[in-house]
């Protein structure tokens, strides 16, 4: 949710600041903007993405300067709106990610003393208070300032004639990178890998300061030292390697994904906060709610645990039974409710594991345990090998807490996946692409998948689709059967399989378009489909795997079909960091 990025060094500013937006663009997209100290500060703003249209912003002369892509929430989008935002004086300049809740009383008070403002964001607040602060060091007005914001916030700061970046993190991710005589901050490493591996996580309530001599970094008034941590992710992983798509590369990512991370759990020691445990509590948003609602069917059914699942931004709404393990669920491992969540979790006692995709990320540092996937950094907005790689945790926990119940699966997972990779989709894309409403049913541990095959499609596709458990289709969305409604059913062998049929059948009859992933060879299936997708053989989890690579498969072939922005749909944002 909004990118920022800021270089500090002996080269000119602003083509970094162009290449690490672009980077950051995941993030969001529907605005960009510079700020470049030079003589003064020269900003160049505008809406749109900065893929498309910012090369010329690279002219800009100076060798420090801050950027940002946007995701609007205070605001529409527009050149005004879009940051670096400045003081009255257009000497100040800032960009922000978050949110501060109390700018609307901020800004009636900065109005009254006669302060000029020129956007309708929250940020802009800052810049005005800075000015009032700004007696020639930008750090001690910048300190000054932040006891007056609150909400979330990572902010980079510039003043014209000042030699140094300000960088301040407050409950946003901000990180900074230590090259060779340069300096950088950003909100996520992926900018950060082109020019160095080494990298700082600020703590919340730091201040850092950038120059050309260093980085300083003040937390509550005093000077301290935080660890220069190696990113063993690679450049080659944020780049397209010859896909026309980020998706569709982390797609094919996925068997090699799935082994390193059950190979790297397998060396790993258990965690402590699992020994022991009575019930598990699994928190997460988006597609890692959907990992996770399967989770819990592979725990209540392979080691006899209770487990609930809750929405992340549900989870403050209830009060955590007794003393449940809370796991936190989340790639970026940045999403604000997954983090309030842990919080509430930690607030009442409760032992807590996250489960993440990236070293140093806020949940790392709130949660008492970490169990990190090996998935590499993932740019598509679509989430699709974090997903597989969530899963690969689970089975992996599910396994070690059964004594073995899936030992023998986790070893050729990686091939079901490789197999599934290898179907030609086209009569289902067929299907699909002239749809504007689908639904995605399954039972089991086949719903949960159902609700990701239907979240991948609508958000990439934009046709309208849901997922539902088999059983609850006869309780309403029947009445929306008809010729132009398909249906994707997941029919893998096993216990649900007879009633599963039946289900297709049923709806058959009401004349939909009938899509059917299920076993190779099964007649019976083959004859009920309008175009039927074999699995591959193997058990539950071999199925589990080849049928979410169908599915992503699935949505982004039909994407694409339809000419959408497969890697950053409209209105989405990858890393959700406000509630
Ligand atoms: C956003 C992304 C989704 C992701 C969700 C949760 O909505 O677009 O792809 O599943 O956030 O993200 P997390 O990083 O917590 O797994």
């Amino acid at each position: 949710m909004c990118g920022i990025f800021g270089y500090c060094g002996k080269k000119k500013a602003a083509p970094f600041l162009v290449e690490g937006l672009r980077r950051l663009e995941y993030r969001g997209y529907d605005s960009f903007g510079i700020a470049v100290s030079n003589q003064g500060i020269t900003v160049r703003k505008r809406e749109g993405k900065i893929s498309l249209g910012g090369a010329d912003l690279a002219r800009v002369k100076g060798t420090m300067g801050i950027g940002h892509t946007r995701w609007a929430t205070h605001g529409v989008p527009n050149d005004q709106n879009a940051h670096p935002h400045l003081d009255c004086q257009g000497t100040i300049a800032v960009v922000h990610n978050g949110i501060i809740e109390n700018y609307a009383a901020l800004k009636r008070e900065l109005q009254d003393r006669g302060h000029e403002f020129r956007s309708e964001t929250d940020t802009e607040v800052i810049p005005h208070l800075i000015e009032e602060a700004f007696r020639g060091d930008l750090a001690a007005a910048v300190g000054e300032v932040i006891p007056r914001l609150e909400g979330s916030y990572a902010l980079l700061v510039i003043a014209a004639g000042c030699t140094e970046m300000v960088a301040v993190r407050q409950k946003s991710p901000l990180v900074l990178g230590v090259g060779d005589r340069a300096f950088l901050a950003a909100s996520d490493v992926t900018p950060i890998l082109e020019h160095t591996e080494r990298v700082i996580f600020l703590e919340d309530g730091d201040i850092a300061t950038l120059s050309t001599r260093g980085i300083e970094i003040q937390h509550g008034g005093t000077g301290v030292e935080r660890p220069v941590q190696r990113i063993d992710w690679s450049l080659a992983e944020v780049k397209k390697g010859g896909f026309p798509h980020y998706m569709q590369k982390e797609i094919y990512e996925q068997p090699e994904v799935f082994s390193l991370t059950t190979r790297a759990l397998r060396g790993e020691e258990t965690p402590a906060v699992l020994q022991g445990i009575r019930g598990v509590t699994l928190v997460a948003c988006g597609t890692s709610f959907n990992a996770a609602l399967l989770c819990r069917y592979l725990i209540e059914e392979y080691c006899g645990i209770p487990a609930r699942v809750e929405l992340a931004s549900e989870f403050k709404y209830y009060t955590p039974p007794g003393d449940y393990l809370v796991v936190g669920v989340s790639q970026s491992g940045e999403t604000a409710d997954t983090l309030a969540a842990i919080e509430k979790a930690r607030m009442h006692n409760h032992p807590t594991l996250a489960v993440t995709n990236v070293l140093g990320s806020t949940i790392t540092r709130l949660a008492d345990h970490t169990l990190y996937m090996r998935a590499g950094p993932e740019i598509s907005v679509a989430a699709t090998k974090s997903f597989i790689a969530e899963l690969a945790v689970f089975f992996h926990l599910v396994d070690h807490l059964s004594e073995g119940a899936l030992e023998s699966s986790l070893s050729t997972g990686h091939l079901a996946i490789g197999e599934a990779l290898l179907q030609d989709l086209s009569p289902a894309v067929d299907l699909c692409r002239d749809a504007r409403s689908m639904f995605f049913v399954g039972r089991g541990p086949f719903y949960p998948l159902a609700l990701e095959g239907a979240l991948k499609m609508k958000e990439i596709s934009y046709i309208h689709a849901e997922g539902y458990a088999a059983g609850e289709i006869k309780h309403g969305p029947f009445a929306l059967l008809c010729p132009d409604t398909p249906v994707v059913a997941l029919c893998p062998p096993g216990q649900a399989f007879p009633v599963m049929f039946s289900n297709i059948r049923e709806m058959k009859a009401r004349g939909t378009p009938m899509i059917v992933i299920g076993a190779e060879g099964n007649q019976d299936l083959q004859e009920v489909s309008d175009v039927f997708i074999p699995l591959p053989g193997g058990g539950l989890v071999s199925h589990v795997l080849a049928s979410t690579a169908l599915l992503q498969l699935l949505a982004y072939h039909t994407a694409v079909a339809l000419g959408r922005d497969v890697d950053q749909p409209r209105n989405l944002a990858k890393s959700v960091t406000v509630e």
